[in-house]
C-alpha cells in the first residue's frame, strides 16, 4: 500500500527531474531557444504569447514587460500580470472611439482578449476558481468586439453537433460581397486548436496568413477545448469526427465554399485530432498535423518518471489519484508536471487524473486509425519539440504516400512546439502545400 511517505518520495524524485522536457536525440541543447523565464513551462508559454505579436495578438514590449515581473513558478503572479495587461489594453480600447479610430480600438481589444486569456492559464488547478470564467467572458466579448471591427467581420455562430455546440468563426476571403452578387467560391481551411490553445489565438498565429493568401478559414472548439469545457461544461471525446463533421456540413451551405478543397489543420493535441477526424470524415482535400502527434498518453507514460507511470499502469486508481493531487497542489514540484495534471482534468472534466489518463488513452491517431484517412496529409515535426518528434516520423509512416514529412529546423528558430515564434516559416510550408494540392 501506498504510504504518504512514498508520496513524498515521487514528490522529491520530480523536484530533479523535469516532465514533458524535450529529449529528442536530434538536438543538442545549444539549439534551445532564448527562456523568457526560469521556468520551463512559464518560458514556453511566454513564448506562445510573444509569438502572438505577429499577428497583432500581443506586442512584443508588452508580453517582455509582464515577463521581467512574473515570478518563476508562481501562478498567482502570472495571473496578476497579465490580468494587469489585460485591463491596460481594454481601458484602452473603451477610451477610444471605435467609430472615428477603429482600427486602433480593434487592435487594443485584440491584445486586451490575448491577456486575458493568458491570466487563465494556469489557474485549472481549482476548477471552482471563478475567475476561469470570468476571463474568458470578457477575453470573449473583446475578441469578438475586435473581429467586428475588422473590414469583413467573421460569422460568428454556434454549429449544432450530436449532444454540444460547436462554437466557430468563419471568415470569408471575399471583399464584402454587394447585394446580389454571386460570391467567387474559395477554398478553405477548418482550423482547431489542441489541449489548452483556444480558436482565438489562431486567428493571430494562422487566420490572418490564410486570408492573406485568398482562403477562407472557419476556426472552431469542440468539448475539452476552452468554450465548449466552460459554456457546455463538456470534456474532451474520443468521436472527433463528430466536431468537424457538422462543421464541414456548414460550409456546405456557404456560397463562397469551394466544396472540392475543404482542408482540417489541427495545432498541437489537434494533431491527433484532426488526423482523427479525417479518418471517418472522408469530404476533406487534405489535412495538416502540426506536429504529428500518435498518442499523448504514451508521450505522458514515457516522460513521467518511471515511478509514477509503474504506478498508474499498477491499476490503484485511489492511491494514483491520490499521488497526482499531491504532485499537483506542491509547488515545489516542477510547473510542467503540475500543469499537465490539472489541464488534463481540467480537459477531461474529471477530478481524478487516472480517468484523465485513461481516457487520453483512448484519444490516438495510430496506424489502426491513420489507415482509414484517404487524402493526403502533411505532417510536422519540431526539432526541439516537447513532445518526441519520433510520433511525427511513426505518422507519416503510418501514412505511406498519403503523407508528406517535414521537419522544422531548431537552428532557424522553428524547431519549437507548433513551431511557436516561427509562424512566417510554418505558413509558408502549410499554406504553399495546400495549393500543391489543391492545383492552383
Ligand atoms: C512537496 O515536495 C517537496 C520536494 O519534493 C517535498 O519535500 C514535500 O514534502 C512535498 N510536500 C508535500 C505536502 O507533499
Ligand atoms: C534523454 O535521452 C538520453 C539518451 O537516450 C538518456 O540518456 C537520458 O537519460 C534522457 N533524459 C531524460 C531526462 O529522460
Ligand atoms: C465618435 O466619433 C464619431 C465620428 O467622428 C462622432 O460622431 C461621435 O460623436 C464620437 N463619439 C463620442 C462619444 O465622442
Ligand atoms: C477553489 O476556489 C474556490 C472559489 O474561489 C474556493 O472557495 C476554494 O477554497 C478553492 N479550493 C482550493 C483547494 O483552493
Ligand atoms: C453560442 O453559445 C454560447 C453558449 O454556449 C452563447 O454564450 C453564445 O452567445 C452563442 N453564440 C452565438 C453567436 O449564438
Amino acid at each position: 500500500m501506498w504510504s504518504l511517505m512514498n508520496i513524498l518520495a515521487v514528490a522529491t524524485a520530480l523536484t530533479a527531474s523535469t516532465v514533458a522536457q524535450s529529449n529528442n536525440s536530434d538536438v543538442d541543447s545549444s539549439s534551445i531557444i532564448y527562456q523568457l523565464s526560469t521556468d520551463s513551462e512559464f518560458a514556453f508559454l511566454l513564448e506562445e504569447y510573444l509569438a502572438l505579436a505577429s499577428g497583432g495578438g500581443s506586442a512584443t514590449g508588452e508580453v517582455l514587460r509582464a515577463a521581467s515581473q512574473i515570478v518563476s513558478g508562481d501562478y498567482e503572479s502570472w495571473y496578476s500580470e497579465f490580468k494587469f495587461l489585460g485591463d491596460a489594453m481594454h481601458e484602452k480600447a473603451t477610451a477610444t472611439n471605435a467609430t472615428r479610430f477603429p482600427v486602433s480600438a480593434r487592435d487594443n481589444y485584440f491584445r486586451a482578449a490575448s491577456y486575458y486569456r493568458a491570466a487563465d492559464f494556469f489557474l485549472h488547478q481549482n476548477q471552482s476558481d471563478p475567475r476561469i470564467y470570468s476571463l474568458w467572458d470578457i477575453a470573449t466579448a473583446d475578441f469578438d468586439t475586435a473581429t467586428s471591427l475588422l473590414d469583413v467581420p467573421p460569422i460568428i455562430l454556434n454549429i449544432s453537433g450530436p449532444g454540444f455546440t460547436i462554437p466557430a468563426y468563419y471568415f470569408s476571403a471575399s471583399p464584402k460581397h454587394k447585394p446580389g452578387c454571386t460570391p467567387e467560391k474559395r477554398p478553405t481551411v477548418i482550423v482547431g486548436s489542441g489541449y489548452d490553445g483556444s480558436q482565438q489565438a489562431l486567428y493571430h498565429s494562422l487566420g490572418r496568413a490564410m486570408l492573406e493568401r485568398g482562403y477562407n478559414y472557419i476556426s472552431y472548439e469542440g468539448p475539452g477545448q476552452p468554450s465548449p469545457r466552460r459554456y457546455q461544461n463538456l470534456g474532451f471525446i474520443p468521436n472527433w469526427w463528430d466536431v468537424v463533421t457538422p462543421v464541414v456540413e456548414y460550409l456546405h451551405t456557404l456560397g463562397d465554399v469551394d466544396t472540392t478543397r475543404i482542408a482540417l489543420i489541427g495545432e498541437s493535441f489537434g494533431g491527433t485530432l484532426a488526423p482523427r477526424a479525417a479518418s471517418v470524415e472522408h469530404r476533406l482535400s487534405a489535412v495538416v498535423a502540426i506536429d504529428g502527434i500518435t498518442s499523448m498518453q504514451t508521450t505522458l507514460l514515457e516522460q513521467f518518471p518511471a515511478q509514477l507511470t509503474a504506478l498508474y499502469n499498477s491499476g490503484k486508481p485511489a492511491v494514483f489519484d491520490e499521488v497526482m493531487l499531491g504532485l499537483m497542489r506542491n509547488t515545489s514540484v516542477p510547473t510542467n508536471l503540475r500543469w499537465v495534471i490539472a489541464q488534463g482534468m481540467w480537459s477531461f472534466n474529471t477530478e481524478s487524473p487516472y480517468t484523465w489518463l485513461q481516457k487520453l488513452g483512448e484519444i490516438t491517431s495510430e496506424k489502426d486509425t491513420l489507415e482509414k484517412i484517404t487524402c493526403p496529409v502533411l505532417v510536422f515535426g519540431a526539432e526541439h519539440d516537447i513532445l518526441p518528434v519520433q510520433q511525427s516520423r511513426d505518422m507519416a509512416a503510418a501514412l505511406g504516400d498519403l503523407a508528406t514529412y517535414y521537419l522544422f529546423k531548431a537552428d532557424v528558430g522553428a524547431g519549437e512546439h507548433c513551431q511557436l515564434g516561427a509562424e512566417a516559416q510554418l505558413a509558408q510550408v502549410t499554406f504553399d502545400w495546400l495549393a500543391d494540392v489543391w492545383g492552383l
